[in-house]
């Protein structure tokens, strides 16, 4: 029998989006191929701490850790894999510690789907589920994000980046440039944030006061933005390294105003915010969609997958980027992985695609030289 690659789905982590990332994480396990693929569960406490054991992804849940035991992956390609760091040199001496093939993070948010992760295991060396580092940065900040996406002329709504600092010293000048360069209905944003959190719609300047200081509590960079109007969500998944493709749009219908945090994962039932795929637009602006998102996700050297959202202008029917999400949920219900299965692949099988882009990245990226001799 071949041997099964060695997958360690990591999940958890420290981030506002723990729990939605230990329910993505239970769909990708339960329909990743066991034929071909051995799981490693690797949780990430809210600390910070990732441990192992037999079932993890419980303990995570229940927040009850007996059994479980701690582990590390160091950022030293000559001792790979990972590592009982309560008994490092018996591990060392028997080789204990666990091979890894791929790393498969399904982890939302800070230190998950920003690029720190990425870039520790590109110090490790390990092959990697989805964006590289640089990709998942930019893609979390939506100021930077915007910045990138505006020199390669994609159409975004007028945005203007505040710094926090900024906004505490001189607040008249922030709000009057604000109002300089942008009319209401605006929204203001946390730059490096996800699920809505720290988001407000500003009707006035004293909406703004208000949305500025509750974006300032989470992040030192905040996203103000001219807000699109009867705003329709329309959303893309992009799958590959070199050559990616999208899928066929779809739509979310929010129960809410805007898609804020209750929208999207408190409402439920007859309550809850509907997915409409295909979304019910032409198919010119279909193909304007998909064009968009490819485009984008090049921009940013995109690897693996993720899910470009829009918004569409409800009264012009002009069309905005809002943003590229690298790991975006990944429940059987969620978005990314129903937009492939509308577009032909099931869920299982886009797996195991993610897991070979992982591969070929790992492989490409391992082309380069990385010791330089001048020969003169
Ligand atoms: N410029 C805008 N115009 C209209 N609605 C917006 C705008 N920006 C954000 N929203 C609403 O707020 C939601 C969350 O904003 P988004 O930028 O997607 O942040 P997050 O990363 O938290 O998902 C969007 O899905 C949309 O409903
Ligand atoms: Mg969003």
């Amino acid at each position: 029998m071949v041997d099964r690659l060695k997958i360690a789905v990591l999940f958890g982590g420290r981030s506002g989006e723990h729990e939605v990332s230990l329910a993505s994480a239970r769909s990708v396990m339960s329909a990743l191929d066991p034929a071909k693929y051995e799981i490693i569960q690797v949780g990430i406490t809210r600390q910070g701490a990732w441990i192992v054991g037999a079932d993890v992804l419980a303990a995570l849940q229940s927040e009850a850790f007996e059994g479980t035991q701690p582990v590390a992956l160091f950022p030293d390609p000559t001792r790979r894999g990972l590592w009982d760091i309560e008994n490092l040199e018996e591990s060392a001496r028997l080789h204990l510690f666990s091979r890894v093939d791929v790393v498969f993070p399904v982890l939302h948010g800070t230190f998950g789907e920003d690029g720190t992760l990425q870039g520790l295991l590109e110090l490790a060396d390990v092959p990697y589920v989805g964006c590289g580092a640089l990709a998942s940065a930019v893609a979390m900040d939506k100021v930077l994000f915007k910045d990138v996406c505006k020199a390669h002329k994609l159409p975004m709504a007028a945005y203007v980046g505040v710094s926090r600092r900024r906004w505490e010293h001189e607040p008249q000048a922030v709000l009057d440039e604000i109002e300089r360069e942008l009319t209401y209905p605006l929204f203001t944003k946390p730059a490096n944030l996800g699920s809505s959190v720290g988001i407000s719609k500003c009707r006035g300047r004293s909406d703004l006061l208000e949305g500025l200081h509750e974006a300032a509590r989470y992040d030192r960079r905040i996203l103000v933005e001219k807000a699109v109007p009867a705003a329709r969500e329309i959303e893309v998944s992009v799958l590959g390294n070199e050559a990616p493709s999208a899928s066929v749009p779809g739509e979310v219908i929010p129960s809410r105003e805007f898609y804020d945090y209750a929208a999207k994962y408190l409402d439920e039932g007859a309550r809850a915010s509907q997915l409409l795929i295909p979304a019910p637009i032409s198919a010119a602006l279909t193909e304007q969609v998909r064009e968009l998102a490819v485009r984008a996700y090049r921009a940013i050297d995109g690897a693996g997958m993720a899910r470009a959202d829009f918004l569409l202008d409800g009264e012009s029917g002009a069309l905005y980027l809002n943003e590229l999400n690298t790991i975006p949920g990944f429940t059987k219900i969620s978005m990314y992985p129903k937009l492939w299965e509308a577009t032909g692949i099931p869920y299982s099988q886009l797996l195991s695609w993610l897991i070979d882009l992982a591969l070929d990245r790992h492989g490409e990226n391992r082309r380069s030289e990385r010791v330089y001799r001048p020969t003169a």
